[in-house]
Formats: structure tokens, C-alpha cells, sequence
């Protein structure tokens, strides 16, 4: 991690937690968090260099702000996934003015499960994350490869590709510079299996997506993007992740549905801040 940059250790809740055990789980978070952070955690979280993000599903969105509220104001939402246009005749859809209806301003796009399991491509989550953007949303791009394509060497070919399928092209003064657009790679072998990518391997992975960033859309934009690692990020391993230069925090997935292994993600994170600066 940069200091510059900060860090984000984002939850995704993927399809667990209704909105009544939402409000249970959130309220818990907020006592426990008093014995599980430190005065550095909470200084980075309350200056904003360190953020604490969940992704619920969408019926639990609002109970998720609701709780938030009072138990703990700066933990910042996201959805899991919407549509980029503002409304219309799509059938099981959410819109951005939907959210921003109920305060959320950050949404998940791309995740390998809607990829593998819903269809979705390069293509669809594109378009669903120029809407977005347009509308003043931050988005957070999943991309990574599956296990037959980094055993084929095209680890790199795929991400490159991935990035020039979602991405706008956009110039130097174009919308990609407002740093709202956040990418988490999350190579698919490593989701939900237990096998995390090691350090190296993430930071590599990294290193190609930031380089990436940088032909295409200049320093500024490359320095100021946080490029996320998912994949079996646990209080265990995180630590090691975010000592990389690249890695400027976490997507988890089932260690976030834990309020105690979620505190210390996050403490982990304030940690990683604090050794930095
Ligand atoms: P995992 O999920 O941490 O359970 O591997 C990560 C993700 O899918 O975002």
C-alpha cells in the first residue's frame, strides 16, 4: 500500500445476511469495534485514509444504512451490483437513483460469480459502470483469471483484457481521473477456496493492472487508484497482502460475515496505514 492512496477493506456479503440479521450484525459491529480498533485504526478511518466498507445484498441495503447510522457512522455501503440506467423495463434490476435514494454511493460491478454464474460480460459491465459513473457513483471493478488461464501463462492477457473491456476509454482530463473507479483483482481459483494468491503473485497481478492504468489514462490517474486483492483474504493473511506496494486493501468474502474476524481485517488495515507513514 501508498500511504498517499489509503486503504479499503470492503465486506462482500454476497448472498448472506436477510435485512433483521443486517441490523443485528451491524449493531454488534458497532459495540465491538470500541475493543477491536485501535487509536491509529480509528484515526486513519475518521481522516478517511483508512476506509471500512460492507457490501449486503440488496434487500438488506437499507437496514444496512439505517443501522450504520447509529452504530457506526463512517463504516461505509456499497451494492453488490446495479444497472446503469436510471430506470426502465428491467426485470429484476436496480437502479443508481435507487440507492442514492437511500444514501448508498458505491457499487460492486463485475464480480466473477456475476460473470460465471449470470452471464455477465466485459460488455454488460461496462455499461452498467459508465451509468454509474455518469451519475456520481464509485464503482469497484472485479476482474481476475480462472486457474486454466493462469496455468496457461495468460494471467496478464486476461486481465489487460478485462480492463480494456470495462474500462472507458477516457483522456487525461476525463472521468477516470476523480478517482471513483476502484479495482479489485480477485483471481477466480482463489474465491471462496481457501487458496489465497501469495503476496508476490498479487503484487504482480497488481503491478500489471497499475501500469495498465498508466498507459491508458496517465500517472495521476494510475497513482491514485487503489487496486484491491480478493480471494481468501483472512485476519491470518491480510497483514503479509497489504505490505505489498500495490495492494492498497481487501475484497473478503467470507471472513467479512464474521463481526470479530471483520474487526480485525479492518484493524489490520489501520495497522498497515500506521507502518506506512
Ligand atoms: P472470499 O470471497 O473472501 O470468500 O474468497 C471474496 C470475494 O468473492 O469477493
Amino acid at each position: 500500500m501508498n500511504p498517499k492512496r489509503g486503504i479499503l477493506i470492503a465486506g462482500n456479503w454476497k448472498m448472506h445476511l436477510g435485512p433483521k440479521e443486517t441490523a443485528v450484525f451491524v449493531a454488534d459491529l458497532g459495540k465491538r469495534r470500541q475493543n477491536a480498533i485501535s487509536g491509529q485504526t480509528r484515526a486513519g478511518l475518521q481522516s478517511g485514509k483508512l476506509r471500512a466498507m460492507i457490501i449486503p445484498p440488496a434487500l438488506s441495503l437499507p437496514a444496512a444504512r439505517a443501522s450504520v447510522d447509529t452504530a457506526w457512522p463512517e463504516l461505509q455501503i456499497a451494492a453488490q451490483n446495479a444497472h446503469g440506467e436510471k430506470k426502465g423495463a428491467f426485470t429484476g434490476e436496480l437502479s443508481g437513483p435507487m440507492l442514492a435514494d437511500i444514501g448508498i454511493r458505491h457499487v460492486l460491478l463485475g464480480h466473477s460469480e456475476r460473470r460465471q454464474l449470470f452471464g455477465e460480460t466485459d460488455t454488460t459491465v461496462r455499461s452498467r459502470l459508465e451509468g454509474l459513473l455518469d451519475q456520481g457513483f464509485e464503482v469497484i471493478l472485479c476482474i481476475g483469471e480462472t486457474l486454466a488461464e493462469r496455468e496457461s501463462g495468460d494471467t496478464q492477457a486476461v486481465l489487460l483484457r478485462q480492463l480494456a473491456g470495462a474500462l472507458p476509454d477516457s483522456g487525461p482530463s476525463g472521468r477516470f481521473l476523480d478517482g471513483r473507479i476502484v479495482i479489485a483483482y480477485e483471481p477466480v481459483w482463489a474465491i471462496g477456496t481457501g487458496k489465497t494468491a501469495t503476496p508476490a503473485q498479487a503484487q504482480e497481478a497488481h503491478a500489471v493492472i497499475r501500469a495498465d492504468l498508466q498507459a491508458r489514462f496517465g500517472t495521476q490517474a494510475a497513482e491514485r487508484t487503489l487496486i484491491l486483492y480478493g480471494g481468501s483474504v483472512k485476519p491470518e493473511n491480510i497483514k503479509e497482502i497489504l505490505t505489498q506496494p500495490d495492494v492498497d486493501g481487501a475484497l473478503v468474502g467470507g471472513a467479512s460475515l464474521d463481526a470479530a474476524s471483520y474487526l480485525a481485517l479492518v484493524e489490520a488495515g489501520g495497522q498497515a496505514l500506521g507502518h506506512s507513514l
